[in-house]
Protein backbone atom coordinates (compact mmCIF):
# COMPACT_ATOMS: atom_id res chain seq x y z
CA UNK A 1 0.00 0.00 0.00
CA UNK A 2 1.25 2.71 -1.14
CA UNK A 3 1.54 5.97 1.60
CA UNK A 4 -1.88 7.37 2.51
CA UNK A 5 -2.05 11.19 1.80
CA UNK A 6 -6.01 11.92 1.09
CA UNK A 7 -8.41 10.11 3.06
CA UNK A 8 -12.40 10.40 2.63
CA UNK A 9 -14.95 10.23 5.38
CA UNK A 10 -18.53 9.59 4.77
CA UNK A 11 -21.79 8.57 7.03
CA UNK A 12 -24.23 6.29 5.30
CA UNK A 13 -27.65 4.60 6.20
CA UNK A 14 -29.43 6.03 9.16
CA UNK A 15 -27.83 9.16 11.24
CA UNK A 16 -27.07 8.46 14.42
CA UNK A 17 -26.53 11.09 17.70
CA UNK A 18 -22.44 11.06 17.97
CA UNK A 19 -21.86 10.64 13.90
CA UNK A 20 -20.48 14.36 14.30
CA UNK A 21 -17.66 13.29 17.23
CA UNK A 22 -16.61 10.54 15.19
CA UNK A 23 -16.46 13.05 12.01
CA UNK A 24 -14.45 15.30 14.13
CA UNK A 25 -12.23 12.71 15.54
CA UNK A 26 -11.18 11.14 12.32
CA UNK A 27 -10.62 14.62 10.65
CA UNK A 28 -8.70 15.94 13.95
CA UNK A 29 -6.85 12.66 13.87
CA UNK A 30 -6.10 12.62 10.44
CA UNK A 31 -5.18 16.45 9.98
CA UNK A 32 -2.63 15.57 12.93
CA UNK A 33 -1.15 12.72 11.03
CA UNK A 34 -0.48 15.59 8.14
CA UNK A 35 -3.22 13.99 5.62
CA UNK A 36 -5.85 16.17 3.65
CA UNK A 37 -9.48 15.46 4.72
CA UNK A 38 -12.42 14.95 1.90
CA UNK A 39 -16.01 14.64 3.41
CA UNK A 40 -18.23 12.70 0.82
CA UNK A 41 -21.06 14.34 1.16
CA UNK A 42 -24.58 12.11 1.27
CA UNK A 43 -22.64 8.38 1.94
CA UNK A 44 -22.42 6.61 -1.23
CA UNK A 45 -24.22 8.20 -3.36
CA UNK A 46 -22.17 11.26 -2.58
CA UNK A 47 -18.95 9.23 -4.20
CA UNK A 48 -20.74 8.08 -6.95
CA UNK A 49 -21.79 11.46 -7.85
CA UNK A 50 -19.02 13.39 -6.66
CA UNK A 51 -20.07 15.58 -3.68
CA UNK A 52 -16.59 16.02 -2.54
CA UNK A 53 -15.88 19.02 0.13
CA UNK A 54 -12.77 19.59 2.07
CA UNK A 55 -12.69 19.06 5.92
CA UNK A 56 -10.08 21.88 7.69
CA UNK A 57 -9.64 21.79 11.40
CA UNK A 58 -12.55 24.35 12.08
CA UNK A 59 -14.66 22.40 9.65
CA UNK A 60 -15.86 20.64 12.27
CA UNK A 61 -15.32 22.93 15.57
CA UNK A 62 -18.90 23.07 17.55
CA UNK A 63 -20.23 20.08 16.16
CA UNK A 64 -19.82 17.21 19.14
CA UNK A 65 -23.41 18.31 20.80
CA UNK A 66 -25.18 18.11 17.60
CA UNK A 67 -27.00 15.32 16.06
CA UNK A 68 -27.50 14.11 12.97
CA UNK A 69 -24.49 14.41 10.55
CA UNK A 70 -22.68 17.33 9.47
CA UNK A 71 -21.91 15.35 6.08
CA UNK A 72 -25.46 14.18 5.27
CA UNK A 73 -26.53 10.72 4.91
CA UNK A 74 -28.08 8.60 2.07
CA UNK A 75 -28.80 5.12 1.38
CA UNK A 76 -27.42 4.07 -1.70
CA UNK A 77 -29.26 1.89 -4.55
CA UNK A 78 -26.60 2.75 -6.48
CA UNK A 79 -24.34 1.58 -4.49
CA UNK A 80 -25.41 -1.65 -4.92
CA UNK A 81 -24.97 -2.16 -8.25
CA UNK A 82 -21.58 -2.79 -10.05
CA UNK A 83 -21.40 0.05 -12.34
CA UNK A 84 -22.18 2.58 -9.06
CA UNK A 85 -19.17 1.28 -7.56
CA UNK A 86 -16.98 1.60 -10.55
CA UNK A 87 -18.09 4.91 -10.98
CA UNK A 88 -17.36 5.35 -7.11
CA UNK A 89 -13.70 4.13 -7.66
CA UNK A 90 -13.22 6.43 -10.91
CA UNK A 91 -14.63 9.30 -8.78
CA UNK A 92 -12.10 8.76 -5.71
CA UNK A 93 -8.95 8.26 -8.14
CA UNK A 94 -9.55 11.30 -9.69
CA UNK A 95 -9.78 13.37 -6.42
CA UNK A 96 -6.66 11.34 -5.16
CA UNK A 97 -8.68 9.83 -2.16
CA UNK A 98 -6.52 7.01 -1.43
CA UNK A 99 -8.63 5.49 2.15
CA UNK A 100 -11.89 6.22 3.14
CA UNK A 101 -13.24 5.84 6.44
CA UNK A 102 -16.89 4.74 6.81
CA UNK A 103 -19.28 5.25 9.37
CA UNK A 104 -22.70 3.60 9.08
CA UNK A 105 -24.28 0.43 10.15
CA UNK A 106 -25.07 -3.23 8.77
CA UNK A 107 -25.64 -2.26 5.05
CA UNK A 108 -22.62 0.65 4.75
CA UNK A 109 -20.23 -2.24 5.88
CA UNK A 110 -21.73 -4.82 3.77
CA UNK A 111 -21.16 -2.05 0.96
CA UNK A 112 -17.82 -1.34 1.93
CA UNK A 113 -16.31 -4.96 1.88
CA UNK A 114 -17.99 -5.42 -1.24
CA UNK A 115 -16.02 -2.43 -3.32
CA UNK A 116 -12.72 -3.80 -1.71
CA UNK A 117 -13.44 -6.95 -2.97
CA UNK A 118 -13.26 -5.33 -6.37
CA UNK A 119 -10.76 -2.89 -5.97
CA UNK A 120 -8.18 -3.73 -3.55
CA UNK A 121 -5.91 0.11 -3.62
CA UNK A 122 -8.53 1.83 -1.74
CA UNK A 123 -8.11 0.48 1.87
CA UNK A 124 -11.76 1.39 3.82
CA UNK A 125 -11.74 1.49 7.51
CA UNK A 126 -15.46 0.91 8.68
CA UNK A 127 -16.70 2.63 12.36
CA UNK A 128 -19.91 1.30 13.13
CA UNK A 129 -22.97 3.67 12.95
CA UNK A 130 -26.31 2.63 14.54
CA UNK A 131 -28.60 3.25 16.81
CA UNK A 132 -29.73 -0.25 16.58
CA UNK A 133 -26.70 -1.91 17.88
CA UNK A 134 -26.82 -4.80 15.66
CA UNK A 135 -23.30 -4.84 14.86
CA UNK A 136 -21.37 -8.17 15.13
CA UNK A 137 -17.89 -7.57 17.02
CA UNK A 138 -18.42 -4.80 18.70
CA UNK A 139 -20.75 -4.85 22.16
CA UNK A 140 -21.12 -0.52 21.22
CA UNK A 141 -22.37 1.28 18.01
CA UNK A 142 -22.71 4.90 17.73
CA UNK A 143 -26.14 6.29 18.72
CA UNK A 144 -27.31 3.58 20.75
CA UNK A 145 -26.78 5.38 23.85
CA UNK A 146 -28.39 8.17 23.22
CA UNK A 147 -31.55 6.50 21.49
CA UNK A 148 -31.82 4.31 24.25
CA UNK A 149 -32.19 7.01 26.94
CA UNK A 150 -34.71 8.71 24.72
CA UNK A 151 -36.72 5.89 24.49
CA UNK A 152 -36.53 5.15 28.10
CA UNK A 153 -37.64 9.08 28.52
CA UNK A 154 -40.49 8.37 26.42
CA UNK A 155 -41.85 5.29 27.97
CA UNK A 156 -41.58 6.81 31.64
CA UNK A 157 -44.01 9.53 30.33
CA UNK A 158 -45.80 6.86 28.75
CA UNK A 159 -46.34 5.22 31.92
CA UNK A 160 -48.04 8.04 34.02
CA UNK A 161 -50.84 8.02 31.58
CA UNK A 162 -51.06 4.35 31.32
CA UNK A 163 -51.05 3.86 35.12
CA UNK A 164 -53.80 6.89 35.88
CA UNK A 165 -56.38 4.91 33.39
CA UNK A 166 -55.27 1.49 34.10
CA UNK A 167 -54.69 0.98 30.09
CA UNK A 168 -52.64 -1.48 28.29
CA UNK A 169 -49.69 -0.10 25.87
CA UNK A 170 -48.24 -1.23 23.11
CA UNK A 171 -45.07 0.62 22.32
CA UNK A 172 -43.01 0.57 19.11
CA UNK A 173 -39.63 0.98 18.89
CA UNK A 174 -37.06 1.26 16.25
CA UNK A 175 -34.92 -1.79 15.31
CA UNK A 176 -35.43 -3.54 11.64
CA UNK A 177 -34.04 -6.78 12.33
CA UNK A 178 -32.82 -6.30 15.89
CA UNK A 179 -34.25 -6.18 19.50
CA UNK A 180 -31.32 -4.53 21.02
CA UNK A 181 -33.24 -1.46 21.67
CA UNK A 182 -36.66 -2.89 22.73
CA UNK A 183 -35.05 -5.25 25.41
CA UNK A 184 -32.44 -2.45 26.85
CA UNK A 185 -35.27 -0.21 27.10
CA UNK A 186 -37.98 -2.62 28.13
CA UNK A 187 -35.57 -3.44 30.97
CA UNK A 188 -34.80 -0.08 32.10
CA UNK A 189 -38.49 0.76 32.44
CA UNK A 190 -39.80 -2.52 33.99
CA UNK A 191 -41.99 -3.46 30.90
CA UNK A 192 -44.49 -6.11 30.86
CA UNK A 193 -43.50 -7.91 28.09
CA UNK A 194 -40.65 -6.72 25.12
CA UNK A 195 -41.29 -8.74 22.15
CA UNK A 196 -38.33 -8.97 19.49
CA UNK A 197 -37.57 -9.92 16.26
CA UNK A 198 -35.01 -12.47 17.32
CA UNK A 199 -37.29 -14.46 19.69
CA UNK A 200 -40.44 -16.26 17.42
CA UNK A 201 -43.91 -16.95 18.65
CA UNK A 202 -44.04 -14.42 21.42
CA UNK A 203 -47.61 -13.29 21.62
CA UNK A 204 -49.25 -16.59 23.01
CA UNK A 205 -47.17 -16.27 26.32
CA UNK A 206 -48.03 -12.88 25.72
CA UNK A 207 -51.65 -13.63 26.05
CA UNK A 208 -51.01 -15.64 29.28
CA UNK A 209 -49.14 -13.43 30.49
CA UNK A 210 -51.77 -11.00 30.44
CA UNK A 211 -54.39 -13.20 31.27
CA UNK A 212 -52.74 -13.58 35.12
CA UNK A 213 -51.82 -9.63 34.94
CA UNK A 214 -55.58 -8.72 34.46
CA UNK A 215 -56.35 -11.27 37.14
CA UNK A 216 -54.17 -9.46 39.50
CA UNK A 217 -55.53 -6.54 38.46
CA UNK A 218 -52.59 -5.09 36.99
CA UNK A 219 -52.60 -0.93 37.05
CA UNK A 220 -50.78 -0.56 33.71
CA UNK A 221 -49.37 -2.96 31.01
CA UNK A 222 -46.13 -1.79 28.86
CA UNK A 223 -45.48 -4.04 26.50
CA UNK A 224 -42.71 -2.56 24.25
CA UNK A 225 -42.68 -3.92 20.52
CA UNK A 226 -39.31 -3.74 18.43
CA UNK A 227 -40.66 -2.39 14.85
CA UNK A 228 -39.35 -5.75 13.32
CA UNK A 229 -41.02 -8.04 15.32
CA UNK A 230 -41.92 -11.30 12.80
CA UNK A 231 -45.88 -10.92 14.33
CA UNK A 232 -46.03 -7.66 12.97
CA UNK A 233 -45.36 -4.16 14.64
CA UNK A 234 -47.44 -2.90 17.15
CA UNK A 235 -50.91 -1.96 15.87
CA UNK A 236 -50.81 -6.14 14.55
CA UNK A 237 -49.95 -6.90 17.68
CA UNK A 238 -52.18 -4.82 19.41
CA UNK A 239 -55.01 -6.01 17.03
CA UNK A 240 -54.64 -9.87 17.98
CA UNK A 241 -54.67 -9.56 21.13
CA UNK A 242 -57.21 -7.22 21.82
CA UNK A 243 -59.68 -10.08 20.88
CA UNK A 244 -58.84 -12.09 23.36
CA UNK A 245 -58.94 -9.19 26.20
CA UNK A 246 -61.62 -6.87 25.56
CA UNK A 247 -61.33 -5.77 29.03
CA UNK A 248 -58.42 -3.90 28.68
CA UNK A 249 -58.38 -0.46 27.26
CA UNK A 250 -55.55 -0.50 24.61
CA UNK A 251 -53.50 1.79 23.20
CA UNK A 252 -50.68 2.15 20.86
CA UNK A 253 -47.77 4.08 20.31
CA UNK A 254 -45.09 4.78 17.71
CA UNK A 255 -42.22 6.47 18.86
CA UNK A 256 -40.34 6.72 15.82
CA UNK A 257 -37.41 9.12 14.28
CA UNK A 258 -37.65 10.80 17.34
CA UNK A 259 -35.10 7.37 18.64
CA UNK A 260 -32.88 8.88 16.12
CA UNK A 261 -32.19 12.74 16.92
CA UNK A 262 -31.37 14.79 19.68
CA UNK A 263 -27.94 16.02 21.54
CA UNK A 264 -25.37 13.26 21.60
CA UNK A 265 -25.32 11.39 25.90
CA UNK A 266 -21.99 11.69 26.80
CA UNK A 267 -21.32 7.92 26.46
CA UNK A 268 -21.70 8.61 22.41
CA UNK A 269 -19.42 11.55 22.49
CA UNK A 270 -16.66 10.08 23.76
CA UNK A 271 -16.60 6.63 22.16
CA UNK A 272 -17.55 7.82 18.57
CA UNK A 273 -14.50 10.39 19.47
CA UNK A 274 -12.18 7.13 20.12
CA UNK A 275 -13.48 5.19 17.36
CA UNK A 276 -12.76 8.01 14.62
CA UNK A 277 -9.21 8.12 16.21
CA UNK A 278 -8.55 4.70 16.20
CA UNK A 279 -9.96 4.79 12.21
CA UNK A 280 -6.97 7.09 11.50
CA UNK A 281 -4.75 5.27 13.40
CA UNK A 282 -5.39 1.58 11.65
CA UNK A 283 -4.86 3.04 8.70
CA UNK A 284 -1.53 4.72 9.89
CA UNK A 285 -0.90 0.89 10.70
CA UNK A 286 -1.40 -0.13 6.96
CA UNK A 287 -4.89 -1.74 7.92
CA UNK A 288 -7.46 -2.32 5.50
CA UNK A 289 -11.26 -3.70 5.30
CA UNK A 290 -11.85 -4.17 9.10
CA UNK A 291 -14.01 -2.08 11.51
CA UNK A 292 -12.83 -0.26 14.77
CA UNK A 293 -14.97 -1.30 17.45
CA UNK A 294 -15.10 -2.52 21.22
CA UNK A 295 -14.72 -5.68 23.19
CA UNK A 296 -14.88 -5.68 26.81
CA UNK A 297 -14.55 -1.83 26.68
CA UNK A 298 -11.18 -1.77 24.60
CA UNK A 299 -11.00 -0.82 21.16
CA UNK A 300 -10.77 -3.61 18.78
CA UNK A 301 -10.60 -4.45 14.66
CA UNK A 302 -12.74 -6.90 13.49
CA UNK A 303 -12.44 -7.85 9.62
CA UNK A 304 -15.41 -6.84 7.24
CA UNK A 305 -14.83 -10.41 6.50
CA UNK A 306 -16.30 -11.03 10.33
CA UNK A 307 -18.54 -8.13 10.87
CA UNK A 308 -21.03 -9.32 7.83
CA UNK A 309 -20.92 -13.05 8.41
CA UNK A 310 -21.76 -13.12 11.57
CA UNK A 311 -24.74 -11.77 13.20
CA UNK A 312 -24.81 -10.27 17.28
CA UNK A 313 -26.71 -12.48 19.27
CA UNK A 314 -29.24 -11.48 22.00
CA UNK A 315 -28.58 -12.99 24.94
CA UNK A 316 -31.23 -15.73 26.01
CA UNK A 317 -30.42 -14.89 29.82
CA UNK A 318 -31.87 -11.65 29.88
CA UNK A 319 -34.78 -12.64 28.26
CA UNK A 320 -35.56 -15.21 31.07
CA UNK A 321 -34.30 -12.41 33.23
CA UNK A 322 -36.74 -9.86 32.13
CA UNK A 323 -39.55 -12.46 32.29
CA UNK A 324 -38.49 -13.19 36.41
CA UNK A 325 -38.41 -9.00 37.08
CA UNK A 326 -41.74 -8.23 35.15
CA UNK A 327 -44.03 -10.53 37.89
O1 LIG B 1 -30.84 1.61 10.97
C1 LIG B 1 -31.41 2.45 11.90
C2 LIG B 1 -32.89 2.56 11.73
O2 LIG B 1 -33.30 3.62 12.56
C3 LIG B 1 -33.69 1.29 12.01
O3 LIG B 1 -33.90 1.05 13.38
C4 LIG B 1 -34.96 1.58 11.26
O4 LIG B 1 -35.60 0.38 10.91
C5 LIG B 1 -34.48 2.29 10.06
O5 LIG B 1 -33.26 2.90 10.41
C6 LIG B 1 -35.43 3.34 9.52
O6 LIG B 1 -34.87 3.89 8.38
P1 LIG B 1 -35.46 5.12 7.56
O7 LIG B 1 -35.22 6.35 8.37
O8 LIG B 1 -34.68 5.11 6.30
O9 LIG B 1 -36.91 4.85 7.38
Amino acid sequence: MGKIKKVGVLTSGGDAPGMNAAIRGVTRTALYYGLEVIGIRHGYHGMIHNHFVNLKAHSVSDILARGGTIIKTARSKEFMEAEGRKQAYENLKAAEIDAVVVIGGDGSLTGARVFCDEYFDIPFIGIPGTIDNDIYGTEYTIGYDTALNTVVEAVDKIRDTAGSHNRLFFIEVMGRDAGFIALNSGIATGAEAILIPEVVGQVENLKDYLEKGFKRKKSSNIIIVAEGDEEGGAFAIADTVKEDFRDYDVRVSVLGHIQRGGTPSAYDRVSASKLGFAAIEALMDDQKSVMVGFHHSELVLVPFRKVIKLKKKVDPEQMQMVEILSV
